[in-house]
């Protein structure tokens, strides 16, 4: 056998230095049980079909058995001069079998082999994500259900606005993470596709039996154009985008974590093993992983950028551009899988500091909506209501109080129609509890979203299929 599988053309041996260069190894090494998961279902096609032996079948299986158990224990050798997976693979078969391995790859290409591998891989990947997904947005139900009696002051720019429930706002995440479990198993059915057979881009000669190795790899369907076969990646880039915003999502929440975990704040306390110390000042608990999620956040972003950019403009079908494809993704699988574990460890432990929280919604005027709606109840249209208000603020302002605080006569300095029934409606908890439109932060509400929810994830749980690892 000549030293690379490709190398019958050529009169000089390849530099060392472009040996180097081209070389995947390094990264695609992970896609082995992919790769063998293909090749297994490839070469038991061609048996199938006659188009090899079944003996040389029989022997390629096992051949493929012992290169898995070799990687697997760490015994097996890599070499840059072998370039990536497919060849290692591929030549060690050789080592073990000489004769039938040089025949399995027949009817196929590294070009669909490489979609076959990755597709097979993200599809566990994206599995593995779902159920860690699941896992979180039950920890936000959770949180939101056992803090149901916890008010806290509602943002618009930063700016205290209204009160909602604590609860409402974990809900809000709640939201997030679900339509990113969404946007996940939507982008799943689009990988669900079986390139094999595609070959190098136009299909091939031999009888292959396309259904068959569809059905052994799990795949939905076979692929309809070997073209768009070999050089479609909008999978990946799909799933890069789904990350991509799943962590705008955690860069959101670690910034709110952050937050509220100063001493300007003091909403609530990260638990010590989740903080970090400074090496110079004593006082120092730094909230590391909060932000460190909220920095992983631009090399998610970057990775997406990075594959859109390799995918720009190539000309059909394969181009060597795409091996460049794999690093990204895998970075940004790691990288999410590691960002939905530490939250989901350090949300149930994060203490929340009621009092604080409560505290905060009496100051800053969060009631002067309920001034404006109390004067509509009693006839004032809303627009003349809110300058009532808005001026009762300027003159609590002056007196340094807040509207709460203000005598009856003071109130109606502002309005002839305001009574002293006003002021239950400037309490927090009335504020909160009145605003009972769906999809509101009335207790009620939430408590019947948290039900929703909690349906919601049972079922997607009873739904979610637990991982093949087994070579067809
Ligand atoms: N290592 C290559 C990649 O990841 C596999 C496909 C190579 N095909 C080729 N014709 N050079 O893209």
């Amino acid at each position: 056998m000549s030293d690379k599988p490709w190398d019958g053309r050529f009169s000089e041996k390849t530099d060392t230095s472009v040996e180097a260069f081209t070389s995947s190894i390094h990264v695609d090494k992970r896609l082995y049980f992919h790769d063998i998961k293909g090749s297994a279902a490839h070469c038991k096609m061609l048996a199938k079909e006659s188009i090899i032996p079944e003996a040389d079948a029989d022997d390629i299986l096992q051949g493929l058995g012992k290169v898995r158990l070799e990687i697997e224990r760490g015994e097996f050798h890599y070499d840059d001069s072998l370039e990536d997976i497919h060849m290692h693979i591929e030549r060690s078969l050789a080592d073990k079998i000489t004769k039938a391995a040089h025949k399995l790859h027949t009817a196929r290409s590294r070009n669909d082999q490489v979609a076959v591998d990755t597709r097979l891989y993200l599809k566990d990947a994206v599995q593995e994500i779902l159920r860690q997904l699941l896992t979180l947005r039950q920890v936000f139900v959770d949180l939101a259900k056992k803090h149901l009696d916890v008010i806290m002051p509602g943002y618009t720019h930063l700016q205290r606005a209204q009160p909602i429930l604590f609860s409402h706002h974990m809900m809000a995440y709640y939201e997030m993470f679900t339509r990113d479990f969404q946007r996940f198993s939507d982008g799943l059915k689009r990988s669900d596709v079986n390139p094999l057979g595609s070959a190098a881009l136009a299909g091939t000669t031999y009888p292959i039996d396309r259904d068959y190795t569809t059905k052994q790899l799990g795949f939905a369907k076979a692929s309809a154009n070997s073209i768009d076969a070999v050089s479609d990646r909008d999978y990946m880039m799909e799933f890069l985008s789904s990350a991509s915003i799943c962590m705008v999502h955690f860069s959101r929440i670690s910034e709110e974590m952050v937050l509220w975990s100063s001493s300007e704040f003091q909403f609530i306390e990260l638990p010590d093993s989740f903080a970090t110390g400074s090496s110079i000042m004593p006082q120092k608990k730094n909230p590391d992983v909060p932000e460190l999620v909220r920095g992983k956040t631009g090399r998610v972003f970057g990775n997406m950028i990075a594959l859109f950019t390799i995918m720009k403009s190539l000309p059909l079908a394969y181009n060597r551009d795409m091996q460049e494809d794999k690093e990204p993704l895998f970075d940004t699988i790691d990288t999410l899988k590691a960002c939905i574990d530490i939250y989901t460890k350090m949300l149930p432990l994060i203490l929340i500091r009621k009092e604080k929280m409560l505290e905060a919604t009496r100051t800053g005027y969060l009631n002067a909506t309920e001034l404006a709606d109390y004067l509509v109840g009693k006839g004032v249209p809303f627009r003349d209501a809110h300058t009532c208000a808005g001026k009762a603020v300027n003159y609590a302002l002056g007196k340094g109080k807040e509207l709460q605080d203000l005598e009856l006569e003071e109130m109606k300095l502002f309005s002839k129609r305001i009574e002293s029934d006003l002021f239950a409606f400037l309490e927090t908890h009335t504020m909160v509890d009145r605003r009972k439109s769906f999809g509101g932060t009335a207790t009620e509400n939430v408590k019947s979203a948290i039900e929703v929810a909690e349906t919601q994830l049972k079922s997607e749980m009873a739904g979610i299929t637990v991982r093949d690892l087994d070579i067809p």
